[in-house]
């Protein structure tokens, strides 16, 4: 905006003051009159930049002590009695004249590039489209696997009672998961009784307790959310991450289900050649328990990389990576929601839950889960 203010001016007359009037004859009128306007005439020859086009509206125009104004002052008001209606028409037939000289000035001298003009060659404003989280696209893959089998997708609060984290999940009272290192409790709740008291959720597992004492026996979900920690976060942990967890109930679920749904649900995702195997665990809400490990996919099971002997990294040179936690829906689970038709003497079921950040890592092969969490959009823009 400033380039042009302390540009030199030639072109532009300054010269022109407005005249006192001693003689108000219609003579001497219309040689001011013609004077003027020829000093107006010679002005607009170059303006350029808004502070130019400016400085002229306004030297002509402003109410301030525009030109226009002065006129006013120096020959209508200064006009005799006797001469004053004829001055004033004049004046008036000057100023509409004037002002329409001025408006067709400015309008034959657009304003400069890059001021106020429209530049059509400027390329335009992107406003970058967001796109689904890795994080948030693994956990949809999963989802859509189960989806196909049936199940449908369950939620419930990040911000969890000790009932349903811990009481109904069988987890005895002094079992080593309820203590402070592994759980973040909300302060300040001592008068509380002990299953009431809030925390962040340890797992997505409440969801099944919660689920079941909504809807009766079949069940099919899939529990796909945020659960907490207190791990300091490095490059595989995090106090925060992501969990899916599944639940079939219905009568004569076996370990066999569990194993077919699971063998499959892993071939869906990681690729038809991978093979699944389970170890066995043990969570207080499954009996039996078990790990399961899928081959690995990215060594194809050898623990070696390439041509030659490089360690894979991914399953630690043992050709499978562990996967998920699973097992058989304990009985002492179902007597907590026997009221709603799960008596475990006629139903059965299976459960299953897994580390959907973990999996993101081992689909994108990424060795350090903070950068889901970063935020930083180079990362990010490369899953668009
Ligand atoms: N909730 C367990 C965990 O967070 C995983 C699990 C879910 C195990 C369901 C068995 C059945 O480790």
């Amino acid at each position: 905006m400033k380039k042009n203010a302390n540009a030199p001016s030639e072109e532009i007359n300054l010269a022109y003051t407005v005249p006192k009037l001693k003689d108000f004859s219609p003579a001497a009128l219309d040689k001011a009159v013609e004077k003027l306007l020829a000093a107006l005439d010679k002005e607009p020859v170059a303006l350029t930049g808004e502070d130019q086009r400016k400085a002229f509206r306004d030297r002509w125009l402003a109410r301030k002590d525009g030109i226009l104004m002065q006129v006013n002052e120096l020959w209508l008001k200064a006009a005799p009695k006797e001469a004053k209606r004829e001055v004033g028409q004049r004046v008036n037939k000057l100023k509409a004249e004037v002002e329409a000289k001025v408006e067709a000035a400015l309008a034959m001298a657009p304003a400069t590039k890059g001021e106020s003009a429209i530049d059509i060659s400027l390329p335009g404003i992107r406003r970058p489209i967001g796109a689904e989280h890795p994080i948030i696209r693994t956990q949809n893959e999963i989802i859509a696997v189960f989806r196909n089998l049936g199940y449908s997708v369950a939620e419930g609060p990040v911000i969890e009672t000790d009932y349903y984290n811990f009481e109904a999940l069988n987890f005895p009272p002094n079992h080593p998961a309820r203590d402070t290192q592994d759980t973040l409790f909300i302060a300040g709740q001592e008068s509380k009784p002990r299953r009431e008291q809030l925390l962040l959720r340890t797992h997505t597992s409440p969801v099944q307790i919660r689920t079941m004492e909504k809807m009766k026996p079949p069940l099919r979900i899939l529990v796909p959310g945020k659960v907490h920690r207190n791990d300091p976060p490095d490059a595989s942990h995090s106090p925060m991450f992501h969990q899916v967890e599944g639940l079939a109930v219905d009568t004569k679920i076996t370990f066999g289900d569990l194993k077919g749904t699971l063998d499959h649900a892993m071939k869906a995702l990681f690729g038809s050649d991978v093979k699944t195997s389970f170890r066995p665990s043990f969570f207080p809400f499954t009996e039996p328990s078990a790990e399961m490990f899928v081959s690995c996919f990215v060594c194809g099971g050898s623990g070696k990389r390439g041509d030659g002997n490089a360690p894979c990294r991914p399953c630690k040179q043992t050709g499978w990576i562990e996967i998920l936690g699973c097992g058989m829906v304990d009985p002492n689970v179902f007597e907590f929601v026997k009221h709603n038709g799960y008596d475990p003497e006629k139903i059965s079921g299976f459960a299953f839950g897994m580390g959907v950040d973990r999996i993101a890592m081992l689909k994108y092969g990424l060795d350090d889960l903070q950068l889901f969490f970063q935020g930083d959009v180079r990362f990010l823009q490369q899953f668009v």
